[in-house]
């Protein structure tokens, strides 16, 4: 099958290995619900003039159509996986069941059929698709793996919003990548850390396109904005000095209102909605969408250093780290016949979670590891510092069981001086609060004070998250972790079981000391009490259970399941 992404090749001596003709931005075709078709392939790509890449694809060559969700819609995705390796997809953002959700549990062997079927549960925003392989997921969403979910709602629909896909909506999905200059061959950083290859992440590309070109209306025009990268950070700006935007999103849905920015910073994994008033210029004008990567912190990938006092090997040098780029040329054309020419004042209403409804307080680290001990997240309580509460990812070990309907507040930190953005599957949180060393802790900007599912955490900061765990229970497991794709797949990533089981344990004594074990009840009566209809007690103590009367009488269809040995309740 033939490439659509066709890279000019000009006949006078190159100046480079890249080429410097412009390209049409290439807009991924939409599939609608409610079945979609996804087949996942190899292919070929051309992003260095004579030396195609080996690429994976969605239904094509290179990256996957727009799915395009409706709140509240029944659906099922059919996703055959041809790309001979196992692989999983998952549905980055949206809140679905464990086994829907794609995890690296739901390994889908070559030339299987994966086919979750979901209700949108989403608010419209902005998601995405990509493979979550353990230790595979850096490689195939580098080949080319990743497509994004438009998920829409009544909400939405009722303000007035640009939203005509391709026309005066646009999907900008932004990466850099390392590829082999000479071969063409697309490189990643393995579990073998000393692979500095992959960090060598120097070709930049919108929708898979090089150069990229977009002729826009001489209007109010919206793009979604996704970093698909694996490493690194984008400081979005435009070239015209003084000239602001307005996001409108973020990862989970629509702010309150628009807020007026002129930079948008997206770590991996993170995506926004912004508002570009292009009625400002005139016909035929040309402006860069820029990453103003001089003005980003050092210890954020893609400044001038990777860790604030030196650099990850293959950082250095690659011309993107420190300086300001152009990622993609708007130009400027004649407006649409009917063009939206402002913005709404006032968009969503945003529901935050307060903090003093949160009963559960989980303390969490991420230390980037070597080849030999892996990258650790680990629980920074007194109790939980050693393995296999703070080690890479096991993939037998649950980290912590979360009961149904708890709000709970995640502290988050980095522990080697670089940046690592957070991302926790299920459910999206609120971010309340950021507090760098003594400091005061700081509420979010308007930007990020929206539904979240990635937070960038910076070097020697602590942030506060707060998330309820609604709607679903499994034995399957729910991941969070790193979205920086060699950390996660060294293992910066833990687990999570959702239920709403009682436990009850006659040795209790109050300490979470152990994570399979969460509010236990020391009695028999205790957990009756608490049960629901169909709740699961589980006996965590073997032997007797000695009660004394009153007899309690119940109604309740409860299950019992013992964990060790047999019980006797009197
Ligand atoms: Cu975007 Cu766990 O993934
Ligand atoms: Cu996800
Ligand atoms: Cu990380």
């Amino acid at each position: 099958m033939k490439s659509k992404f066709i890279v000019f090749y000009l006949g006078i001596v190159a100046l480079s290995q890249y080429s410097f003709a412009q390209n049409p931005l290439y807009i991924p075709p939409v599939l609608n619900g409610p079945n979609y078709d996804l087949t996942m392939q190899n292919g070929t790509t051309t992003f260095i003039d004579g030396h195609p890449s080996a690429t994976m694809g969605f239904n094509g060559n290179v990256l996957g159509p727009t799915l395009m969700m409706q709140a509240g819609q029944d659906i099922t995705i059919n996703v055959l996986n041809s790309i001979g390796e196992e692989s999983t997809v998952h549905w980055h953002g949206l809140h679905v069941s464990a086994e829907n959700d794609g995890g690296p549990h739901s390994v889908i062997a070559a030339n299987q059929t994966f086919s979750p079927a979901f209700t949108v549960l989403n608010k419209a925003a902005t998601y995405w698709y990509h493979p979550h392989l353990h230790t595979n997921t850096d490689k195939q969403v580098s080949k080319g793996l990743q497509g994004m979910i438009i998920v829409k709602d009544a909400e939405e629909a009722a303000l007035n919003l640009p939203r005509t896909y391709g026309i005066d909506d646009f999907p900008l999905i932004v990466q850099t990548k390392s590829i082999d200059p000479a071969t063409g061959n697309i490189r990643y950083v393995s579990l073998d850390y000393s692979n500095s290859d992959g960090n060598k992440d120097d070709v930049k590309m919108v929708n898979a396109t090089m150069n990229p070109y977009l002729n826009v209306p001489r209007q109010l025009v919206r793009f979604r904005l996704l970093n698909a990268s694996d490493h690194r950070v984008f400081e979005f700006g435009l070239s015209t000095a003084g000239v602001y935007f307005n996001q409108i999103a973020s990862d989970g849905g629509l702010l309150v209102a628009p807020y007026t920015i002129n930079r948008l910073r997206l770590a991996p994994g993170e995506r926004a909605e912004i508002l570009i008033d292009f009625s400002i210029y005139a016909v035929g004008t040309n402006v860069q969408l820029m990453s103003f990567a001089a003005e980003l912190p050092n210890g954020l990938w893609g400044a001038t250093m990777s860790f604030p006092g030196g650099n990850s090997p293959g950082y250095s040098p690659n011309p993107l780290n420190g300086t300001n780029f152009s990622l993609l040329e708007f130009r400027v054309t004649a407006a649409t016949a009917n063009p939206i020419t402002s913005y709404p004042s006032t968009l969503a209403t945003v529901t935050r979670i307060p903090a003093g409804n949160a009963t559960v307080n989980r303390y969490k680290f991420f230390s980037e590891g070597t080849s030999t001990n892996g990258s650790v997240l680990g629980d920074y309580t007194s109790q939980n510092t050693s393995p296999p509460y703070s080690s890479p990812y096991q993939e037998n070990f649950v980290n912590e069981r979360i009961k149904l309907n708890t709000t709970e507040i995640w502290e988050l930190q980095s522990y080697d001086g670089q940046f690592h953005p957070f991302h926790l599957h299920d459910v999206g949180f609120f971010i309340l609060d950021r507090k760098k060393g003594n400091n005061a802790a700081v509420p979010p900007m308007p930007g990020e004070q929206g539904l979240k599912d990635v937070v960038l955490i910076n070097p020697g900061e602590v942030v506060r998250i707060i998330t309820k765990f609604t709607d679903f229970t499994s034995d399957v497991p729910f991941v969070y972790h790193c979205h920086i794709l060699p950390h996660e797949d060294t293992g910066m990533m833990h687990q999570f079981t959702v239920s709403d089981d009682i436990y009850v344990n006659t040795g209790y004594t109050g300490a979470t000391q152990d994570g399979s074990v969460i509010y236990p009840y020391k009695t028999v009566r205790a957990a009756l009490n608490a049960a629901q209809d169909g709740s699961t007690l589980i006996f965590v103590s073997s032997g007797d259970h000695v009660e004394t009367p009153p007899d309690l009488l119940i109604s309740k269809n409860i299950k019992m399941k013992l964990l060790n040995g047999a019980i006797t309740v009197k």
